[in-house]
């Protein structure tokens, strides 16, 4: 039997860390069972940096490389290696900018998941929370998901809702929904830890 305490996980960032830190302070709490391994960040000023130092947990910066929105290969290599030499069982994208291509993917098949602020499949892409506003939903959410070669579009692993209010501005919106991430994200990687959720296809089935 695996001890699950050993679960290992790689946080990738760009941004603020919040759901980085939903989702440590979860596993120093014991309500995930896992634990943060590393963090990697692809903005030397980011604020994810801070909070992981701030908990004494491994980060650091690895230049993205030439291109804006993906890593190049050197980039992409240094990434593997890091994650790989930290020996990661799982892969959690936290506002992370950059679309990851096929040799991350291989790399960790199956192992990489992410957050994004919609009720996946819609609003893919920037800004999701002022697009449900722009089209007018009632409600919209987060989904955590698994990683594939398109945009936003791999297997669902969990959804929570969030209800659009009539006087919601885009910020007001994006803040419950960023609170609703906060709970999600901790509780689809506890599933993953304990070896909860097998994937059908595209269907990702939770045994929690
Ligand atoms: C989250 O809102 C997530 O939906 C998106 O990027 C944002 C990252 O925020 N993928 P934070 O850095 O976790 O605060």
């Amino acid at each position: 039997m695996t001890n699950e305490r050993n679960f290992r996980i790689g946080v990738l960032g760009s941004g603020k860390g919040s759901n980085f830190v939903a989702v440590a302070d979860a596993c120093r709490a014991g309500t995930v069972p896992a634990e943060v391994a590393l963090v990697l960040c692809d903005v030397a000023e980011a604020g994810i940096l801070t909070r992981a130092h701030e908990r004494q947990i491994a980060a650091r910066f690895i230049p993205p490389g030439k291109f804006r929105t993906k890593l190049d290969e050197e980039a992409e290599r240094a990434y593997i290696e890091a994650l790989s030499a930290a020996r990661v069982d799982l892969v959690v994208l936290a506002g992370f900018m950059r679309v990851l291509k096929e040799g991350f993917l291989r790399a960790f098949a199956g192992r990489t998941i992410n957050i994004h602020p919609s009720l996946l499949p819609s609003f893919p892409g920037l800004q999701a929370w002022r697009q449900a506003l722009e089209h007018g939903v009632k409600v919209t959410g987060c989904t955590v998901h698994f990683v594939d070669a398109g945009v936003d579009s791999g297997p669902i692993i969990g959804q929570q809702t969030v209800p659009v209010l009539d006087d919601d501005t885009p910020e007001t919106l994006h803040q419950r929904i960023q609170a609703a991430e906060h709970q999600l994200y901790p509780r689809c990687v506890a599933a993953l830890a304990r070896g909860g959720v097998s994937v059908q296809g595209r269907r990702v089935v939770s045994c929690d």
